[in-house]
């Protein structure tokens, strides 16, 4: 029977509870699922790549077809590297489509045995992002809900 395997690639500087919505999800429906962290030396980010492992392999010890790993250079390579056939990617708000359907449709001529697929997260984390996570909690402001307790204290931790 044919199994698919696929990556679910990002910054997650730091990790939601969108992206563990979308993983719960994409847990379902794909036989293996790797979520896998950009290590970008370009970006300045607010965690470390070990920091960002350390965090995404605690909220997903519960599902026994994931795992978490690291990659650089480009995402296609990467996906093709460990025998994956798709690619699982966000959609919260109309905003995100433009840049997702670019990124989707020049990974698709990079590599065309590749799908990439879309899945919404629950409405409640539609205006979830990394971004706003760590404004709110640089400002003071309270992230209960939206992140992992684990990761809403290492938040805490850093500012
Ligand atoms: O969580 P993000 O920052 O939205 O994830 C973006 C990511 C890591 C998926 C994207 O930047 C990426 O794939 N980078 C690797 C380099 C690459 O393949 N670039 C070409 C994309 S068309």
């Amino acid at each position: 029977m044919k199994r698919i395997k696929a990556i679910y690639p990002g910054s997650f500087d730091p990790p939601t509870n969108g992206h563990l919505d979308l993983i719960e999800r994409g847990s379902k429906i794909f036989d293996e699922l790797v979520v896998a962290i950009l290590r970008n030396p370009e970006k300045d980010p607010l965690f470390s790549v070990s920091d960002r492992r350390n965090m995404l392999e605690a909220m997903t010890s519960g599902f026994d077809n994931v795992t978490v790993e690291t990659f650089d250079g480009l995402m296609v390579d990467y996906a093709l590297s460990v025998g994956a056939t798709a690619v699982l990617r966000g959609i919260r708000a109309i905003s995100d489509y433009e840049y997702e359907l670019q990124m989707a449709l020049m990974n698709r001529r990079l590599a065309p045995s590749i799908e990439t697929v879309f899945l919404m997260a629950k409405e409640e984390y539609s205006y979830v992002s990394s971004r706003l996570v760590k404004e709110l909690t640089r400002l003071g402001g309270d992230v209960t809900g939206l992140v992992p307790n684990s990761v809403r204290q290492r938040l805490a931790d850093r500012f």
